[in-house]
């Protein structure tokens, strides 16, 4: 089952932004991959590979597919499609820096999980049995009011997700979402008017609300009016990074020490049913996220994204200075499926939860829905229940449900 060649094109994103879609061919056919694009996105993650020419405003990833069709594909024609881990590593060499930053963590993923998808073909598996053992589907996050960079409002914190937790299967758990999301754009419409009903990037709504509380009161709210209260719970994702200037936190224009905003999500967890809250922190502070988990660990879950950006030598370093209990997973800030599995299967080691994500530029490609049930993550986060691309993914899961 011989890799006979690899093309790759530059395709467009959920927010019209050009990113790569690869193609790998073997006999029996073609396993195609396209991969998303952050925005509030960590300094540690691996290198997103952009032309940075006047085209697309700098945005071309013309050189990274040159890197597929040139560089990779001459060094991957011939290979068994089956033999990921060892295309993965062959990936990583040819690369040769530690952020993937020659060809592209970009290219370098495309190219990873088209192999996957064909190898899982070839050896006539789904793509979740090919990748892993898992039987479990995740819980899913909906994020459903959007704010930081995803935005165009004012609130700080850049997720609101709610969090069925109460629920037989995965099926029940996207019909609450769904009916939650609509609730809530009822109630934002009669409370704000039409304005506050436009979506962000993600899906979710981005009502014109400055005050970070709010958003809590109004998700609350709408799941007591959907019937849901006690089954579906409520998480954040601060995305801190982008309201930390000069060592302070800049929060409804008041600014606040590590400690008092340790208080501050002391208080929102105790007013609110928080089970879940990712970088409360900016991207280099483990002892502040640990502070946080020692005062509320027990019933709210501490997620790592720029934290850790999906990198084993961050990750070991939070679990050794008990930063986090979960790891936020996204595989094109690693830029392989290997590395993506041995992150996951490092925090899992340690005890933590996993929450694979997507990023807030998606294609419809749903490889992370495949991922989180190969590795039994608990969580999955891929936006409100609404836009084509995030539903590729939550729908994905529903067709995995039928099959196990
Ligand atoms: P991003 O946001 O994809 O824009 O980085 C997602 C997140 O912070 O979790
Ligand atoms: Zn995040």
């Amino acid at each position: 089952m011989k890799i006979l060649k690899i093309k790759a094109r530059e395709i467009l994103d959920s927010r019209g932004i050009p990113t790569i879609e690869a193609d790998v061919w073997t006999k029996i056919g073609i396993g195609r991959a396209s991969v998303p694009s952050g925005k509030s996105r960590g300094k540690y993650e691996a290198v997103e590979l952009r032309d940075n020419e006047k085209r697309f405003l700098g945005k071309g990833v013309l050189k990274a597919v040159a890197n597929i069709n040139g560089v990779i594909a001459r060094n991957l024609v011939g290979i068994d499609c089956r033999k990921q881990s060892r295309i993965d590593n062959k990936l990583i060499k040819l690369d040769g820096t530690e952020n993937k930053s020659r060809l592209g963590a970009n290219a370098i993923l495309a190219v990873s999980i088209a192999t996957a998808r064909i190898g899982a073909l070839a050896s006539g598996k789904e793509l979740y049995e090919y990748l892993g053992k898992g039987k479990k589907l995740p819980i899913p996050c909906f994020n459903i009011i959007n704010g930081g960079k995803h935005a165009g409002n004012n609130l700080a914190f850049q997720e609101y997700m709610i969090i069925p937790i109460r629920f037989p299967c995965f099926k029940d758990r996207l019909q609450a979402g769904s009916e939650i999301y609509y609730t809530l754009k009822k109630i934002l419409e009669k409370k704000y008017g039409k304005k506050a009903i436009n979506v962000g990037d993600e899906g979710g709504f981005a009502p014109p609300l400055a005050k970070v509380e709010m958003p809590l009161k109004l998700l609350f709210q709408a799941i007591k009016e959907a019937g849901y209260e006690n089954k579906v719970k409520i998480g954040l994702d601060c995305a801190a990074n982008e309201f930390f200037k000069n060592g302070r936190y800049i929060i409804d224009n008041k600014s606040f020490t590590t400690n008092q905003l340790i208080d501050f999500y002391v208080e929102l967890t105790n007013k609110y049913p928080i089970i879940s809250i990712e970088d409360p922190f900016a991207q280099d502070e483990f002892k502040a996220f640990a502070a946080l988990r020692k005062k509320i660990g027990k019933e709210v879950m501490i997620v790592g994204d720029d934290l850790l950006a999906t990198n084993p030598k961050r990750i070991k370093k939070a679990i050794k200075l008990k930063s986090c209990s979960c790891l936020l997973l996204k595989p094109n800030q690693i830029g392989t499926v290997t590395e993506a599995i041995n992150a996951g299967k490092l925090a899992k080691k340690a005890g933590w939860k996993i929450m694979i994500s997507h990023r807030s530029g998606e294609t419809n490609d749903p490889f992370i829905a495949d991922l989180a049930v190969a590795l039994e993550a608990e969580f999955i986060k891929a936006g409100a229940p609404c836009r084509g691309e995030r539903l590729a993914k939550y729908n994905r899961l529903l067709r995995i449900e039928e099959k196990i």
